[in-house]
């Protein structure tokens, strides 16, 4: 077992951790505030191939492994969760998604513009009514012969106004259950597709969500993706390395807490010492630091798993499930050691726990991440 990072793994790392620090972190407070979607910062994240890391560079993507996308997920996460999500359901569920299932004609059209960050993607699985049961979508695609009647509504779209092209999952025959489900390429423009108000969330209040609504909209036959009815498996098989990316955000939101209160632990005195130097902080320390490594392991174990091409669903679930934990523990402590200024802006770490906590709830709940765990250990 080898523990070390290549060359190249460790520069994708420094990269991200250097654009994090310059491009990132100024504005990051006001951009919570406001609720205002890092565009900019997005743009040149695609600029410097942040945004499809891991495509085949015939399709102008980076070529790089999971293992560096988890490399660089946590440090864009350790600073800004909020433009970490566009990066993550960019890279891991619109274009790996469009790699692995799409046709050529699709990969042409749709994913080259992707991996460069030209334009963003979103993907709409969750509706009103169906968010962890997935498979009971309401949203219909009614077959028309060459073109599918898309209608219906989504929920909680991540670039849900930022993004040009939507991975759409919906219902063309109900008996089939899940297995009448498909999935279609819908862009912005087509007629009849309206994005609904941004949501006012707690935490990643930068990132853009939203709900979609869809009535009478023509989209292609030539937009779905795979077989007819491969819809559902298309999202699940897709969620599996989704999970990948928002475990790697909560490392990075739980690894940032732990760096921020670890320096603030060595300036900030009481008692006539620094207060690293009391046992009840060393003790959090401990814990923290414990936590993040187990979680780093879990993420890049899954990266890996997926890179050699084996089975990650449960893996990626367990480091899913980990991680978000240790992301709303380990900034809960950052904010104890930072006492009162752990609970201004100022100081990062509220802002850190304010978006811990949605990684315990999109791309499937922590209770989701059980069911695909022990549906894997019980096959
Ligand atoms: N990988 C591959 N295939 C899977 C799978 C997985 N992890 N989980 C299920 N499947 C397949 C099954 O094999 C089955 O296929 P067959 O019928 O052909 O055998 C099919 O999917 C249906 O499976 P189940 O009978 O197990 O379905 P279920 O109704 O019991 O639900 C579930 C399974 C795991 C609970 C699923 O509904 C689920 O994952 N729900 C959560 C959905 C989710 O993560 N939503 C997040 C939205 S996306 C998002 O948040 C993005 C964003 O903007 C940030």
């Amino acid at each position: 077992m080898n523990f070390d990072l290549t060359e190249e793994q460790l520069a994708v790392q420094e990269a991200a951790r250097e654009f994090a620090r310059t491009e990132l972190l100024p504005g990051v407070i006001e951009r919570d505030d406001k609720q205002q979607f890092p565009a900019e910062q997005v743009k040149k994240m695609g600029e410097l191939g942040f945004m499809g890391m891991m495509v085949d560079p015939k399709y102008h993507g980076g070529g790089m492994d999971t293992v560096s996308y988890v490399l660089a997920m946590e440090e864009m996460s350790k600073i800004d969760a909020s433009a970490s999500v566009a990066m993550s359901v960019n890279n891991s569920l619109v274009c790996w998604g469009l790699e692995k299932y799409g046709s050529e004609e699709q990969k042409e059209k749709y994913l080259k513009k992707l991996a460069t960050g030209e334009i963003i993607g979103a993907f709409c699985l969750s509706e009103p009514e169906a968010g962890s049961d997935a498979t009971s979508q309401r949203t219909t695609a009614e077959d028309k012969g060459d073109h599918y009647l898309l209608n219906g509504t989504k929920n909680w779209i991540t670039n849900g106004n930022s993004a040009s092209i939507y991975l759409v999952m919906a219902q063309t025959d109900v008996e089939k259950r899940h297995h009448g489900i498909n999935a279609l390429i819908v862009e912005k423009e087509m007629e009849g597709f309206t994005v609904g108000k941004k949501e006012d969330k707690l935490g990643i209040r930068g990132s853009d969500t939203h709900s979609l609504m869809f009535t009478d909209v023509r989209v292609p036959k030539a937009n779905r993706i795979g077989e007819e009815g491969f819809g559902f498996k298309f999202a699940m098989s897709t969620l599996n390395g989704g999970r990948i990316g928002i475990a790697s955000q909560a490392l990075g939101i739980a690894s940032g807490a732990y760096e921020l209160a670890l320096q603030y632990s060595k300036e900030r005195k009481a008692f006539g010492v620094e207060i690293s130097k009391h046992q009840a902080i060393q003790f959090k320390l401990a814990d923290m630091a414990t936590q993040v490594d187990a979680a780093r392991l879990l993420c890049l174990k899954a990266a890996y798993e997926k890179d050699q091409g084996k089975n990650f669903a449960q893996t990626s679930a367990m480091a899913k499930l980990y991680a978000s934990q240790v992301a709303m523990d380990v900034t809960i402590e950052a904010v104890q050691i930072h006492g009162g200024y752990g609970y201004v802006k100022e100081y990062h770490v509220e802002r850190l726990m304010r978006d811990a906590k949605i990684t315990q709830i999109y791309e499937g709940t922590s209770e989701i991440q059980k069911i695909v765990i022990s549906r894997e250990l019980l096959k």
